[in-house]
């Protein structure tokens, strides 16, 4: 590929494969592994994730022949391979010398060796000791004709990301002092002078370790970025180890970007140091239509990679083993769930893992190969995605085209989700889910934004949740409706600056000129309450939230009908400039959101697409041709219509202006 460091290289084709952990097999296995690889069609595995132990037995004492034989067999069998940096597990020794370097919790309790994860990302005996098993990697393997990608870490963020110990007290006071030079700058941020936490000298400050009462937000929220910083540093640290020993393979780390798996990294930081986004996603498996939560975890994996394709590098073909009840996937769903991701934007599908453990805490966890072996309804499952996988090699590096997008902001999140809020009914990650699924039952491709981002391609930006903004995103707002955009926001946006203090004046103070309302008093519902909303046409039911909006140049659509609010504007709409400004002031499901939504697309300019509710459908623009993605996840065959005749890549058929797409099937047709 002409740009080295955006694709695994010399990988020809989509990802397929998967974590491939040999050590947990004698090496006679690994023969029939690589044979059943080449049967499915397996292009890359990801290898040595876990390997610390093995690979460096005690300090300085290094084992590569296994690798080495390993790596050999795959590049002898034309599989590349993704190489892991193991440093989410060090070693027991690591800790026998530095049990400091265990992670400690917000009230105290130093975690054990036995898990994964356990580390403090503070430490200087950690992040020595990752630099160093990173670098014997990298001057190993560097040039190794197998290796295409590689791999840091695992999963950085979880299963624990803050470490609250002595070391991480003074990295935090190191990080404070850079971010505000004085305690003066820094008692003014954290509003230090409510309940007396006037901070007169650096060492007071300590982590927001649990306290009798709510603790002081800002200090929380900084805390909570300090960590995604101190997590990133470390990331940051073995690429550059790499870069410089393995200069063109480009360096990726798996992010989990679905909001309910990863919370606390701030991911639009991360997609700037990656070579290659890349993003592991675990069906939510009891949830109804769980689909909807794979589109959008994809979409945000994607607008975090800046649009360019990314990679999937796990997802399961069945069941998972940590969730309550495990439920298997349904016949068809693995090939769906997997292209759906490709829909997407990813340049392939790669799985946790490739053959079922027979041991250890994952044992029960679906893999490529299953314990059930060949003869088994996955097995046949993988290999046909691996056969659909490979007549859409020509989709690799084209880019999704996206309708709308909607704004999502990970600090605004951590802000949102502290203590005393006026509702414990006021969920950002729920309106975010809400909103999303309301776009994708339209039918439109959102990507995400941040809000500072440049809006100006998308004629419809929604803003489900965004407690926190600056006056940089509130401007930036102001000038894309003035120029033109039409903007759709639900309440409790725009109401506190990045140190969590309240804007000036009424709320919400970053949107009240773009919305041109002010909220004179919230009004939170009891539990279960409803209100109505009357006017535009349609009577809207509406839960959790209202509030006495006073319009100030809005026109009210909808008003409340009664509750706290009844006579008060409940949904309005704003004309600036050249655009418009909708805002919803109540929490509103289903029918009734998309009742709103629909208005605010016609002011868009967005036209209603005639599909059926179950059927996805995704364009990818390359420069050979688009690709339309349609995946039908109802349990009936539906006819779609098509923009123009082309070959149904899949199955190999020339298609009409119609695509018969039978039940649970994908289709990509090249137009
Ligand atoms: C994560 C991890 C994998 C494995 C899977 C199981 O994504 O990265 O190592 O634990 O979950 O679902």
């Amino acid at each position: 590929m002409e740009h080295p460091l955006t694709w695994p290289v010399g990988l020809d084709a989509l990802a397929f494969g998967g974590d491939y952990n040999p050590e947990q097999w004698p090496e006679e296995v690994w023969q029939q592994d690589v044979r059943l690889m080449r049967e499915a069609g397996v292009t890359m595995v990801s290898v040595g994730i876990f390997s610390w132990a093995l690979l460096e037995t005690e300090r300085g004492s290094y084992e590569f022949g296994w690798l080495d034989r390993l790596l050999d067999l795959l590049h002898e069998n034309g599989i590349r391979v993704d190489l892991g940096t193991p440093t989410v597990v060090p070693p027991a020794w690591f800790y026998r010398e530095h049990p400091e370097a265990l992670p400690v919790s917000k009230d105290g309790l130093r975690y054990e060796f036995g898990g994964r994860g356990a580390i403090c990302h503070s430490s200087p005996a950690y992040q020595e000791a990752a630099a160093g098993i990173t670098e014997q990697l990298g001057l190993r393997y560097g040039s190794h004709p197998a290796v295409a990608l590689w791999h840091v870490h695992n999963e950085y963020g979880v299963p624990v990301s803050a470490c609250y110990c002595e070391t991480s007290a003074a990295h935090f006071r190191r990080w404070l002092a850079d971010r505000y030079q004085t305690l003066a700058e820094l008692n003014s941020a954290w509003g230090t002078t409510f309940w007396g936490q006037q901070y007169n000298r650096w060492d007071d400050i300590r982590p927001p370790r649990t306290t009798p009462t709510a603790g002081n937000p800002a200090q929380q929220l900084d805390w909570a970025r300090f960590t995604n910083d101190a997590i990133l540093a470390n990331f940051k640290r073995e690429r550059d180890v790499l870069h410089r020993l393995s200069p063109g393979v480009p360096v990726t780390t798996n992010f989990m970007t679905a909001l309910s798996q990863c919370e606390s990294l701030d991911y639009w930081a991360w997609g700037r140091e990656v070579d290659i986004v890349s993003n592991d996603h675990y069906l939510v498996a009891e949830a109804p239509r769980n689909h909807i939560n794979l589109a959008m975890s994809a979409d945000l994996t994607r607008s975090v990679a800046g649009g360019k394709p990314w990679l999937l590098l796990e997802h399961s073909t069945g069941a998972v083993n940590w969730q309550p009840r495990n439920l298997i996937k349904q016949p068809g769903e693995l090939a769906r769930n997997s292209l759906a991701h490709v829909a997407r934007g990813s340049d392939g599908a790669m799985f946790f893992q490739w053959r079922a453990s027979r041991f250890g805490a994952e044992k029960f966890h679906s893999a490529m190969l299953p314990h059930a072996g060949t003869d088994s309804r996955i097995w046949r499952e993988v290999v046909a995605l691996g056969a659909d996988l490979g007549s859409l090699s020509a989709v690799r590096g084209s880019r999704v085209k996206a309708d709308a997008a909607i704004l999502w902001d990970w600090q605004s999140w951590w802000a949102q989700k502290l203590e005393w809020r006026p509702s414990e009914d006021l969920d950002a990650r729920e309106r975010a889910d809400a909103w999303y699924a309301a776009a994708f039952d339209r039918h439109l491709t959102v990507d995400f934004a941040h809000p500072e981002a440049d809006l100006s391609g998308y004629p419809l930006v929604l803003v489900p949740a965004l407690y926190l903004m600056t006056e940089a995103a509130s401007l930036n707002l102001q000038e894309y409706v003035a120029q033109g955009g039409t903007l759709a926001v639900s309440y409790f946006s725009g109401i506190v600056d990045e140190h969590d203090t309240v804007q000036p004046g009424p709320h919400p103070g970053a949107l009240r000129d773009v919305l041109g309302l002010t909220v004179e008093e919230f009004a939170p519902l009891r539990a279960g309450e409803t209100v109505r909303l009357t006017g535009g046409g349609a009577e809207l039911t509406g839960d959790v939230w209202s509030e006495f909006v006073v319009p100030r140049g809005a026109e009210p659509v909808w008003t409340y009908a009664d509750g706290p609010a009844a006579g008060h504007p409940a949904v309005t709409r704003h004309t600036l400039g050249d655009g418009t400004a909708w805002y919803v002031s109540s929490r509103l499901h289903g029918a009734d959101l998309d009742t709103v939504l629909a208005r605010a697309c016609a002011d868009a300019g967005l036209a209603e697409r005639e599909l059926p509710r179950d059927v996805e459908l995704v364009e990818r623009v390359g420069e050979r041709g688009r690709y339309l993605f349609a995946i039908n996840h109802g349990s009936a065959g539906v006819q779609i219509p098509l923009p123009g005749a082309g070959v149904e890549l899949i199955t190999g058929q020339p298609v009409g202006d119609r695509l018969d797409l039978p039940a649970n099937s994908t289709r990509v047709v090249s137009i």
